[in-house]
């Protein structure tokens, strides 16, 4: 009885909350110490009702929930969880399925292996692409650089899975000076450190120049760090810049600009350098969706491996990555790991843990799943085309108001906005300004650098967001900027 009254009752506050996405205060409206003084107190000293418990939270959580599920949320990169995945992750919470084996739920390990296919199939992805259900595109991101690492170094005949890196032959990383730092983070876990990385330079809008790849394939072996094994002879002998076993990381959307690597011709270079092509495309990946879009990600069906989060731009909630890699027999071997206790399937393929960091782990494919049926392929490029131009439409009316410049080329759903007075400066009136658009709470936008600028980024990235809302949000920017001269 307890558990159906505190179901019943968050059913009925969620259905409250959604109600009112577009109308409640885009920021927390209390402070945190507000919040702290609602939430905390000691641990109760004995069992309190779940109606009580669910009652209580909710009250003294609403005034500190940012509204990011609402239509003028343009914070980092974040979607706004549509209806059908909402209620399958309730659905999720309740079953209560670990996505680990086919004998702890052959559900969810069914639902995995379905959006697996559609999602390979909507990308354009090869279809013998493995897939790995992840929380982020960061452990996206590690999943697959820890295939690549297997697969590199297997080809020296090095097996890092049992030997591990010490001693190991040198590894050779190439990202653009762009790079998200979640791949920087991903690599740091695998042993790969921030300095043994090499940078290559990127044009204006934050796009890796395929002449410095290729600069960089020539001559940069002196970058890494090469170790000495157990003998003391340095393991890197034999390996010159041209065979030097090389990740090559591009990208599919810069999180400023949104800009694109150029993947095709990057994919000819790490051929003709048997290098592992990695492509983060934490929102990006989801223009290969579109017909109108796709040009953008030519190439990605070259790529070794790709990583994308489902929370982004598909609008499945938190949390929700994905991992595809071009060669599942490295992708398995970086995963995957064996108990007696962990009882496999015979006759499966493909047990749902063998392509993750974790082992036990939420059900996360039911949302993804969910989110595929209810968008349908063109309900996906629907929602990424109309992101795309809602944010031509805020930059261009942006662009109508003398002192604000726009940083960016608008070529996906991202926007840079710099608010440049006639005289004085242009970075303390733009964190002016956008501390102002904040104070007003009709819009949520967070701050950025670009090219040692300061800037306001906005990304239109959720479902339900409108014209109007992107009118309304673009008159409080030009608002605070008219304020702040
Ligand atoms: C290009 C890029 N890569 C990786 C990430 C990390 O994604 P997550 O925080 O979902 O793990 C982001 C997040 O914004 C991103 O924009």
């Amino acid at each position: 009885m307890a558990e159906q009254d505190a179901l019943g009752l968050a059913l009925e506050i969620a259905r409250g909350y959604a109600a009112t996405r577009g109308d409640r205060p885009v920021w927390a409206t209390a402070t945190l110490a507000e919040l702290r003084a609602a939430l905390g107190g000691p641990l109760p000293a004995s069992p309190i009702d779940p109606t009580d418990v669910i009652d209580a939270l909710a009250r003294a959580a609403e005034p500190g929930l940012v509204t990011t599920t609402g239509p003028r949320y343009f914070g980092f990169v974040t979607g706004g969880a549509l209806p059908a995945t909402v209620a399958a992750e309730w659905l999720a919470s309740v079953w209560d399925q670990p996505a680990t084996l086919y004998v702890m739920s052959p559900a969810a390990a069914v639902v995995e292996e379905v959006a697996t296919a559609w999602l390979i199939d909507l990308l354009g992805l090869p279809a013998a692409c493995s897939v790995g259900f992840v929380t982020g595109c960061h452990m996206a991101n590690f999943t697959a650089l820890a295939a690549a690492r297997h697969e590199l170094l297997r080809r020296c005949g090095w097996d890092v899975e049992a030997d591990g890196l010490q001693g190991a032959p040198p590894l050779r990383v190439i990202v653009g000076e762009e790079v998200h730092v979640s791949v920087i983070g991903a690599l740091r876990l695998l042993g790969i450190g921030s300095r043994q990385i090499v940078r290559v330079a990127a044009d204006d809008q934050g796009r890796m120049r395929p002449d410095t790849l290729e600069a960089a394939l020539a001559t940069s072996s002196t970058t890494v760090r090469l170790k000495p094994d157990t003998t003391g002879i340095d393991v890197a002998q034999g390996f010159s810049p041209a065979n030097i076993p090389t990740i090559i990381c591009g990208q599919a959307g810069n999180v400023n600009t949104g800009a694109f690597d150029p993947l095709d011709a990057m994919a000819d270079v790490a051929g003709r350098h048997q290098a592992w092509l990695h492509v983060d495309g934490a929102f990006g990946l989801w223009a290969a969706a579109s017909g109108a879009l796709k040009h953008h990600v030519r190439g990605i069906e070259r790529a070794d491996s790709c990583a994308t989060d489902a929370h982004k731009w598909l609008n499945v909630p938190y949390d929700s990555g994905l991992v595809f890699v071009a060669h599942p027999a490295a992708h398995r071997a970086a995963m995957s790991l064996s108990a007696a206790y962990l009882v496999r399937s015979a006759d499966e393929p493909r047990e749902p843990m063998d392509w993750v960091p974790e082992s036990s782990r939420r059900a996360r494919g039911f949302a993804v799943y969910a989110a595929l049926r209810s968008l349908g392929r063109s309900g996906v490029a629907d929602l990424v085309e109309r992101c795309c131009r809602l944010a031509r439409r805020f930059a261009t009316r942006l662009q109508q108001e003398p002192s604000i410049r726009i940083l960016n080329e608008v070529v996906l759903n991202q926007v840079l906005v710099r608010v440049v007075p006639p005289t004085g400066d242009a970075d303390a009136a733009t964190r002016a300004a956008l501390k102002l658009v904040q104070d007003e709470r009709v819009c949520w936008l967070g701050g950025s650098r670009w090219h040692d600028m300061e800037a306001m980024r906005i990304s239109v990235s959720n479902w339900s967001t409108t014209d109007a809302d992107i009118d309304r949000s673009a008159e409080s920017i030009i608002r605070a900027a008219r304020r702040v001269l």
